[in-house]
């Protein structure tokens, strides 16, 4: 079987001058877990040009989704903004990656914490309603300079509460957090300052992150990830090693640069 299936592009979706969403069709052999990432790319001049780029779409849906950021001088990104249902797209038929709930211990509450474009990952993992069975609470945290960055809002805090068959155990468990940096908003502030200070747990009503309790995934810039995976380590928490070895967070970086 070839390495790459061609897909068609069903829906694209603008958010801002800079970020943008698209739906494609889905090879029936493409199995995934929430979380994971395949590459995709165009062919240009006769050579495929690949990214890795997070499935933000729950694995039981027909179609895939993917969520991008607009790089004007970016060798893909600057082609994949200018998109158009109907068109075709490569997508590869591993999925990988390390953000799995399976590669966490088991705990109480589970922290999604993001910036930018490392959302993706995360809209997967909360359409999945196994992540709601492992958790008491599953915290999103969506961190961002400009308010306009805040995708997904709509699915977030209308949808998925309503959905018929897991929107209960959403209002029972999901909370959002969006924080933004550079314009006023309800939140304010880097997540990472947020969480030393302990501003976000006092504004979500919940303790400290602690080992016993609170698990972990981080997807974000390579800056944030250090920083935050910093933070979890003096929390007391435990990164898995690798792919299979559980710990008590997991990490992936957003694949930014595209
Ligand atoms: P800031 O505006 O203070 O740089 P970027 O677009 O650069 O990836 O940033 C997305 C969001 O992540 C911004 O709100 C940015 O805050 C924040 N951010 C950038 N670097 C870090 C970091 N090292 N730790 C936590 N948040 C960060």
């Amino acid at each position: 079987m070839a390495t790459m299936a061609t897909e068609r592009v069903l829906s694209v979706h603008h958010w801002n001058d800079t970020l943008f969403s698209f739906k494609t069709t889905r090879d029936e052999s493409l199995r995934f877990e929430n979380g994971q990432f395949v590459m995709i790319g165009l062919e240009v001049n006769g050579r495929p040009l690949m990214r890795a780029y997070s499935i933000a779409s729950p694995n039981y849906e027909e179609h895939l989704e993917f969520f991008s950021i607009k790089v004007q001088d970016g060798p893909l990104t600057s082609r994949l903004q200018h998109l158009k249902v109907g068109d075709d797209i490569l997508v590869s038929r591993k999925p990988t990656g390390t953000l799995v709930v399976s590669d966490l211990n088991p705990g109480k509450h589970l922290y999604l914490l993001s910036t930018g474009t490392g959302l993706a990952p995360f809209i997967s993992v909360i359409q999945d309603p196994e992540t709601y069975e492992h958790f008491d609470k599953v915290i999103l945290v969506h961190g961002v300079r400009n308010v306009n960055e805040l995708a997904y809002q709509d699915l977030i805090e209308n949808l998925l509460p309503n959905n018929e068959f897991f929107g209960e155990m959403v209002r029972e468990k999901l909370i959002y957090y969006p924080t933004v940096t550079r314009e006023p908003y309800k939140n304010n502030g880097r997540l990472t300052d947020l969480m030393k200070s302990g501003k976000l747990f006092a504004d979500i009503g919940l303790p400290p992150i602690n080992p016993q309790d609170d698990r972990a995934m981080l997807c974000g810039s390579p800056a944030m990830l250090k920083d935050t995976a910093e933070m979890l380590d003096s929390f007391g928490l435990t990164v898995s090693p690798r792919i299979g070895e559980p710990g008590d967070y997991v990490i992936e970086r957003a694949f930014v640069e595209k």
